[in-house]
């Protein structure tokens, strides 16, 4: 699907943040970025920090240095968000020898010493990815969510999904026998069904259609598009500012633009720094394309070649879970 975006009077990427700017993406440090901003600029702040993983653009170092260095960072963001505005902190786990340390909760403590306020933490559920031997295999990660005040913007109504039995009604009251649902859908709750790399579940839903999934980029560990707008949506108003601290290759930026907010991230690495700025050009140019909010993730008819049972396995040797239930039927 090609993206547009509604009205864009400028269209042009700054390189330093002024006021009158639609996007700034700096190449440098986060830091560097946020020292320029005024206080109580920003509406959002989205973005997925590193993780300490060792990824190819990160050093990995112990748990506790890995927060030291986040807390004058999110410090800094906290001064730059507005009193109506949002950080959405995006994480999975840290793992040391095969010890999980979910970064969440060890985020969680540096956000409230700084009088913020935990309004949802979201799981983001996806279907696909590595899959462990000693432990289970993980497929969530988490959003925090938190406020500024208690006077924050939330607009549940553009992030609204259709509701699994519009046709319900209330049985008794006032209103008995009127749909008791809203028709515009229902509040998305705080578990997300998005995948985490359509062109991953492509490949092994739908084999050779890489290739038609080009929100694949060269960085590891882009969120996708449409996480980001669901928070864009929900959490700012148009010509709002939404800010990427960390923004690879420009996810949180696109997904602002494409609703007509002012757009703003630092990127310390020059190949994704490039890739975003071309990214941000492609969806001006109406090229980008993306998975569309709100697209069902596919399920499997049982046809495809990949959802067959092997030849080779024609007498599976049954999970012993399963024999009991095939006993109990
Ligand atoms: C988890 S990735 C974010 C990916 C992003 N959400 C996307 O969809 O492309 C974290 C990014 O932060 C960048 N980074 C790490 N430390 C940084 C710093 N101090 N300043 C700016 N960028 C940094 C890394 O190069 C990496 O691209």
């Amino acid at each position: 699907m090609k993206n547009m975006p509604l009205f864009q009077t400028t269209r042009s990427i700054d390189n330093h943040y002024s006021s009158d700017s639609a996007v700034v993406l700096v190449n440098g440090d986060a830091a560097a970025l946020l020292k320029t901003l005024p206080d109580e600029t920003v509406q959002l702040v989205i973005t997925s920090p590193p993780y300490n993983l060792g990824k190819a653009y990160e050093d990995r170092v112990s748990i506790e240095k890995y927060l030291k260095g986040q807390k004058p960072i999110i410090a800094e963001l906290a001064r730059v968000l507005k009193k109506s505005g949002s950080i959405c902190w995006q994480v999975g786990n840290f793992v040391a020898a095969g010890e999980v340390f979910p970064l969440d909760i060890l985020y969680y403590q540096i956000f409230k010493d700084l009088g913020l306020r935990l309004r949802n933490r979201i799981v983001w559920h996806f279907g696909h990815g590595l899959h462990a031997s000693r432990r289970f295999s993980g497929r969530y990660e988490t959003i925090l969510w938190f406020t500024k005040s208690d006077e924050y913007v939330f607009n549940l109504d553009p992030v609204r999904v259709p509701s699994k039995y519009p046709g319900k009604r209330h049985f008794k009251g006032p209103n008995k026998g009127k749909p008791s649902g809203n028709p515009n859908g229902k509040n998305p709750s705080d578990v997300w069904e998005i995948l985490l790399r359509d062109w991953e579940q492509a490949l092994w839903d739908i084999p050779n259609v890489k290739a038609n999934h080009p929100e694949k980029t060269l960085h590891p560990c882009q969120y996708p598009v449409e996480l980001a707008e669901r928070c864009v949506l929900g959490l700012t108003d148009e010509d709002d500012w939404v800010l990427d601290p960390y923004a690879g290759v420009g996810t949180s930026l696109i997904a602002a633009q494409m609703h007509n907010r002012r757009a703003m991230g630092s990127e310390k690495e020059p190949e994704y720094f490039e890739v975003a700025l071309e990214r941000i050009n492609a969806l001006w140019a109406g090229t980008l394309v993306t998975r569309p909010m709100g697209k069902p993730v596919f399920v499997p008819t049982g046809k495809e070649k990949v959802a067959q049972v092997p030849a080779e396995w024609q007498t599976p040797q049954l999970p012993r879970l399963f024999e009991k239930k095939a006993k109990y039927k």
